[in-house]
């Protein structure tokens, strides 16, 4: 009853990854929720996971051919946009997010333009506009912007305005951290990043530049805002919880699920405990809703608890 904080699956959003070809499921291999499907795999396992009522997803593109410009990205037959309209069409009350960024495609692996030296911010902004329209155009309901370009949320608000999509949102990746906690995710898209992004994500020392990004990505049109990672930037999240009255997303990136999973592998505590845990005290911290790995364990220890 006195209970300050409960988690419910309502707030939940689970990350896919989507791949070209058929009938292809395959997982991480150290954190067995990062799950990569072939389009027609997919509608099947969402089909499976139905139940759990969890309300949206949030797809990533994995591309086999790679370039320099991240060609891929802005392909109109790409399995991600394919993916979105066959999701669309077979799940209309699911919510749709898409990964706005070039680093899936990207043979440097940033998530912009990079003319070996520097990356090229405004260059990348339009691409990255284009490819949200695509998204747009396919269905989908949330464009995430996960590259951390400046003004590229203004870009995409106002593209989507001229072009009758003034019904969707914008989930801003807001403070996203230059941190070591990628390394899973990048193994799944086979990205090896040229140098390092620290010139575009944040640096994990710094706290009141978190609260500048809010409020630009604000002012530019974001519908909601992220913090990421999750687990070691609570205290992002609570200023943000503080400051705005933005929903507040919170991403418990791939290395967080990997010290979990590989934490309990070695019997140091429970697994199902630290996930709950884990979720729980993002939540505390002031998020409104969760982006992760775990998304369907929760649910379903959740369903368990009831
Ligand atoms: C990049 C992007 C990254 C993640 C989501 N979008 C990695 C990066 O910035 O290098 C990481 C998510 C995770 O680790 O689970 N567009």
């Amino acid at each position: 009853m006195v209970q300050e904080t409960t988690i419910s699956p309502s707030k939940l959003c689970l990350p896919l990854f989507v791949c070209d070809g058929k009938n292809i499921q395959s997982q991480h291999k150290s954190v067995p929720g990062i799950l990569t499907f072939s389009v027609d795999r997919l509608i099947k396992y969402l089909k499976e996971i139905e139940t759990l009522s969890i309300p949206a997803i949030l797809l990533f593109g994995v591309a086999k051919k790679k370039d320099a410009r991240g060609s891929e990205a802005l392909n109109k037959n790409a399995p991600v946009v394919r993916a979105i309209s066959e999701v669309r069409s077979k799940f209309p009350d699911l919510i749709i997010g898409t990964d706005i960024a070039l680093d899936p495609y990207t043979d440097h692996g940033h998530d912009g333009l990079f003319d070996g030296k520097k990356i090229l911010n405004d260059e990348t902004v339009e691409v990255l506009t284009e490819m949200s329209l695509l998204h747009a155009k396919a269905g989908a309901h949330i464009l995430a912007p996960s590259d951390m370009m400046d003004g590229r949320v203004l870009a995409i608000r106002e593209a989507l305005e001229e072009n009758g999509f003034e019904d969707r949102s914008i989930l801003a990746y807001t403070a996203k951290y230059a941190s070591c906690l990628y390394g899973p995710f990048r193994d799944t898209l086979s990205s090896k990043v040229v140098g390092d992004k620290k010139a575009y994500q944040m640096d994990p020392a710094n706290r009141r530049e978190a609260l500048r990004e809010l409020k630009l990505d604000l002012e530019e049109g974001a519908d909601m805002v992220m913090v990421k990672p999750a687990s070691w930037y609570l205290d992002i999240i609570s200023d943000f919880k503080r400051e705005s009255h933005a929903p507040i997303a919170a991403y418990q990136v791939s290395g967080e699920c990997a010290m979990i999973e590989i934490g309990a592998k070695n019997g140091l505590f429970d697994r199902n405990r630290a996930i709950l845990e884990s979720a729980t005290s993002i939540f505390r911290s002031g998020a409104d809703l969760l982006v992760s790995y775990f998304a369907i364990d929760i649910a379903q220890l959740l369903r368990r608890h009831l």
